[in-house]
Formats: structure tokens, sequence, C-alpha cells
């Protein structure tokens, strides 16, 4: 069996939609359930959903084969993943952000709050600015509303969370998007069956994007 980890929330809904435009998976991931596994005996593969950061431990232990995250976590795992696709879905962005102050400059940082200290520091390690990272695990917008921090560095796809907590974008960080990372061991002795499936998501995203622009087109 291939094993496949999907990283919980915006990846898994676009993957199982991708799924939708292939042959042999497009049944297996049901979102509206509460099951973790999603095995298909028949074409030999099984998805496991889980939390967008656990996925680089799960491929690189050998619990899955391949794994499908966003290159935000990548970017905070200490061991390096074996990328092998950059699916170019779930597009977003990490920027420093905070609030408006309306003089268009953007204030000095002494704390930032963050789900991604790592790429925090290596950002202001850049700029060679001193800054205290807060380590947060969610709803990080709210860290300068209430005192807790200047600014936050986070991942911004609409930009709505921003706009309706009062903040704004002071700079882009970097451009971020899904991911297919493999197990080093797997890709050698499943090198066929990785092949196959990684295949099946490229010519998935293909059909996807025809499909989209058939759309616009009317
Ligand atoms: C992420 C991110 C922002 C939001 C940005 O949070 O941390 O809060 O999405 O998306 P937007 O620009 O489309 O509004 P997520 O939904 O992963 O939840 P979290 O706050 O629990 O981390």
């Amino acid at each position: 069996m291939l094993k496949i980890a999907v990283a919980k929330g915006r990846i898994a809904e676009k993957v199982s939609e991708l799924l939708l435009y292939t042959s042999d998976y497009r049944d297996i991931i049901d979102l509206n359930s509460r099951k973790l596994v999603f095995a298909d005996k028949a074409n030999g593969v099984v998805f496991f959903l889980v939390k967008p950061s656990d996925v680089p431990v799960y491929v690189g232990s050998g619990a899955a084969d391949i794994g499908i995250v966003g290159k935000d976590v990548l970017m905070e795992t200490k061991d390096s993943a074996y990328e092998i696709m950059d699916l170019k879905v779930c597009r977003c962005r990490v920027v420093l952000a905070g609030p408006s102050d309306k003089s268009g400059v953007r204030p000095i940082v002494r704390k930032v709050a963050t789900k991604y200290p790592r790429i925090a520091s290596e950002y202001f390690n850049r700029k060679s600015e001193s800054v205290e990272i807060i380590k947060l695990d969610g709803s990080i917008e709210l860290a300068p509303i209430v005192g807790l921090s200047d600014a936050i560095v986070d991942i911004v796809e609409t930009g709505n969370t921003l706009r309706e907590n009062g903040l704004i974008v002071y700079e882009d960080i970097c451009d971020i998007t899904a991911r297919m990372i493999v197990n080093r061991v797997s890709y050698k002795m499943k090198n066929k069956s990785i092949n196959i499936f990684a295949s099946a998501v490229s010519e998935a995203i293909e059909g996807g994007e025809a499909n989209a622009q058939s759309v616009v087109m009317g």
C-alpha cells in the first residue's frame, strides 16, 4: 500500500477536490466524516489526514511514504524533506503584518507573534533586527490587538483575517504553495507507485486549471 499523509484543512480540501479529476483516486477521501484513514485496497493507496506540522514527521519516519503539505511547514522543519513536486495550489504568502498607524511607514517591531519562529527569525536576522519571537499555535492576529506583540509573521491567503482584525501587511516575506514530499527509502522501494500517484496529481492539477479556464471563458 502507498501511504499518503495529507495536511488537514485547506490542503486536504484542495487535494480531495483534485482527486475528483483522477480516475483511480476520486472516491477515496470523505472530508465530511471524522475518519482519519481512507484506504482503497483496489488502488493500493491509503490516505491519512494529519495536522500540517506533523506531515514531515510521518514521512520522515516512514509511517507515510508521501506527504502533501504547505511549504511554510517545510520551512519550519529542521530535517530536510525530499520534495518532489510543487503542486502550485493553495497559494498564499508569509507576511509581516500589524496594526495600521496610517503613516505608511513600518513601525519598529520589538515583539512578533507567529506560528513560524524559524521563518520569522531568519527574516529579522536578514534585516539585522533584534526581535523577541513569541510562538503561538493559532489565531495569531489576536496578539497585536491585545498587546501581546507589536506585529505578526503569518500566512495570508485572501487577506480577510487581517482586514477583519484591523491589521495591514508591512512586508511580504515569501510565497507558499502545497508540496509533495516523499520518504527517501520509499522513493527507492516504491518508486513506481509513487510516480503513478504523482503523475495522477499532476494531471489533475492541469485538468483543474483547464476546467477553471473554461468556466472563466464561459
Ligand atoms: C491561517 C492564518 C490566518 C488565516 C489567513 O489561519 O494563520 O489566520 O489563515 O487566511 P486569509 O488571508 O484567507 O484570511 P488558519 O485558518 O490556518 O487557522 P489558525 O488561526 O488556527 O492557524
